[in-house]
């Protein structure tokens, strides 16, 4: 049997976002895949300056992963911004370089997934304005991409984006929607095991006498502020982060396989990620969702991959 030693192929589709820009450095920096592009999209801040920040990450690692930038908006609804990661999306990083548009993400994601028929696995970390454009193009696609890893939603928690639904789904629950009902292997992140999960800036410390070091120090000091203004919470929400470290190290996870739809018609629940949580009845389970994570697993894994 020939054995491969290639690496399994992955597509990054973010919208840095703080959060964002930590699970790009630990996706690259873990060497245990070919990171076959990154795909920008609108979410926390304009389609320009999630490029730009893209631009900043892949500078930082000396990384020659191509950018494609994508969905400048939502399918229908009006576009929204986050606060909690200032107003160019990236505070405390010294963004020097207007990154070249060049719309591309939505046919180099179709492209790289015929390539490689169920091999690809793309991890989810903005709206999914991108993918449900890739799946309107393409609609075969759900069937040959390995699986979609997503953050976004929330089972049981309140939301933080209004009070039911998750930013990445409420910012484009049309697009989450067709993603959701499409027949793709989902692994979803949702805010429930996220949200018990921040990292405090004496564990970004460990990370003192890296190159990288200096600048995750300034942006999580930044990103820390945000959300204690905004939401509340100590330490930087890994919401990111958390989804690619399950590519990294599924054995730290415990998934339960749920019926999740996205509200599109709510006038108090647009966005909302409902779950079917009756424990009798048919169930058409269309999502693993994440329902627990090694935190100890996760933070010394984070810490020894961005170090090396
Ligand atoms: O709700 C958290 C999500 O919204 C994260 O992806 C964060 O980066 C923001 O985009
Ligand atoms: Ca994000």
């Amino acid at each position: 049997m020939k054995t491969t030693n290639k690496l399994p192929p992955i597509i990054i589709d973010t919208d840095p976002g703080h959060d964002d820009a930590m699970a790009i450095m630990l996706l690259i920096k873990s060497k245990l895949f070919d990171v076959k592009a990154i795909t920008t999209v609108a979410g926390n801040v304009k389609i320009q300056d999630v490029t730009n920040n893209a631009r900043y990450v892949l500078d930082l690692l000396e990384s020659d992963v191509p950018i494609y930038s994508g969905e400048t908006r939502p399918l229908k609804r009006q576009p929204v911004i986050a606060q909690v990661h200032g107003n160019g999306g990236l505070a405390g990083a010294n963004i020097t370089k207007t990154e070249k548009l060049n719309h591309e993400a939505v046919n180099q994601i179709i492209r790289i997934v015929r390539e490689n028929p169920h091999e690809v696995s793309i991890v989810v970390i903005g709206p999914e304005t991108n993918i449900a454009r890739a799946f309107i193009k393409d609609p075969e696609l759900p069937k040959i991409v390995k699986q979609l890893v997503i953050m976004g939603g929330t089972i049981e928690a309140p939301g933080n984006k209004g009070s039911v639904a998750e930013f990445n789904i409420f910012c484009d629950p049309e697009a989450a929607k067709i993603v959701f009902d499409s027949e793709v292997k989902i692994i979803l992140n949702p805010l429930d095991v996220a949200n018990h999960m921040p990292m405090f800036l004496e564990e970004f410390e460990k990370l003192k006498g890296s190159k990288l070091y200096q600048p995750i120090i300034s942006m999580m000091t930044h990103f820390i502020k945000g959300i204690e203004k905004f939401e509340l919470t100590k330490g930087a929400l890994m919401y990111d982060p958390l989804v690619a470290y399950y590519l990294v190290n599924p054995k730290a996870y415990k998934l339960t396989n749920m019926e999740v739809h996205v509200e599109t018609k709510g006038e108090y629940t647009y966005g909302m990620t409902v779950v079917d949580r009756r424990t009798w009845g048919e169930k058409n389970p269309n999502v693993s969702v994440i329902t627990s994570i090694d935190r100890k697993s996760f933070v010394n894994d984070f810490v020894k991959i961005i170090r090396s």
